[in-house]
């Protein structure tokens, strides 16, 4: 089986960069489509897991991953939008996942799920869905995670917009991020797109996930380097 590349996470969670999101992929042509964005330099592959439960949409589980897996390198980040995640991460980590994301609202025992991510080998992050403040969720168990993502979009569907006030929660997470004893990377995920990465980066995201704006674009692995671009602009421009 493939891995997530031994030390790269090290390497990753320092980095600015675009996670395509396959939610948006054409799933009849998945490994091409994973193809495209590796070779147009990808490192990081988003999995949008859904229950029909948690949101009003169905998407797919381990198998799938599973499969994914044997077809590529890349660092595959899991988010899980589940109502009973903690059952579930030995099954997505042992389909190779690196990460594993579940969501605040359904968080009932912080330390079982950083016990379990200790033993199965992964890196745990906290998604916060844009109705859950953002300060109370990170204040109250934040601490425990090696990511975390503040969801841009509610939860369920692709090709949503980028949602306004987003930009001051993430810069919320920024803070937290920054001074938290794991200095978890800072995710965000939905409406992200030329249009959008800019005052995202600005407010301190560090990964962007990315589904319409890359897989529904007419060529993706250019719609991919073009954001990618944007983001390593910001780097130099910080310099
Ligand atoms: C939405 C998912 C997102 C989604 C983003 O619930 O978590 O990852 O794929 O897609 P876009 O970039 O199209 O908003
Ligand atoms: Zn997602």
């Amino acid at each position: 089986m493939r891995r997530n590349p031994a030390e790269s996470w090290d390497a990753l969670r320092e980095k600015l960069l675009v996670a395509p999101s396959l939610l948006s992929a054409d799933f009849a042509r998945l490994a091409q489509e994973i193809a495209i964005v590796e070779r147009a330099g990808a490192q990081v592959l988003h999995l949008d897991v859904m229950d029909g439960h948690f949101v009003p949409n169905i998407t797919f589980g381990p198998p799938l991953v599973a499969t994914i897996r044997r077809e590529t390198d890349l660092w595959l980040d899991a988010h899980l939008m589940v109502s009973d995640p903690l059952r579930f991460l030995e099954p997505f980590a042992k389909a190779g996942a690196g990460s594993i994301t579940i969501h605040a609202e359904v968080l009932t025992d912080p330390a079982s799920f950083r016990a379990e991510a200790d033993r199965l080998g992964i890196r745990l992050g906290l998604a916060i869905r844009p109705d859950t403040p953002i300060e109370a969720a990170l204040r109250a168990s934040g601490s425990d995670f090696d990511l975390i993502l503040v969801m841009t979009v509610m939860p369920g569907f692709g090709g949503q917009a980028f949602l306004e006030g987003s930009c001051d929660r993430i810069e919320a997470a920024a803070a937290f991020c920054s001074s938290a004893p794991r200095r978890p990377v800072l995710e965000v995920d939905g409406g992200i797109g030329p249009a959008t990465v800019a005052e995202a980066v600005r407010a301190g995201a560090r990964w962007f996930v990315s589904g319409n704006a890359i897989f529904r674009s007419p060529d993706p692995a250019a719609a991919f380097r073009d954001l990618q671009a944007s983001l390593d602009r910001h780097t130099v421009g910080r310099q």
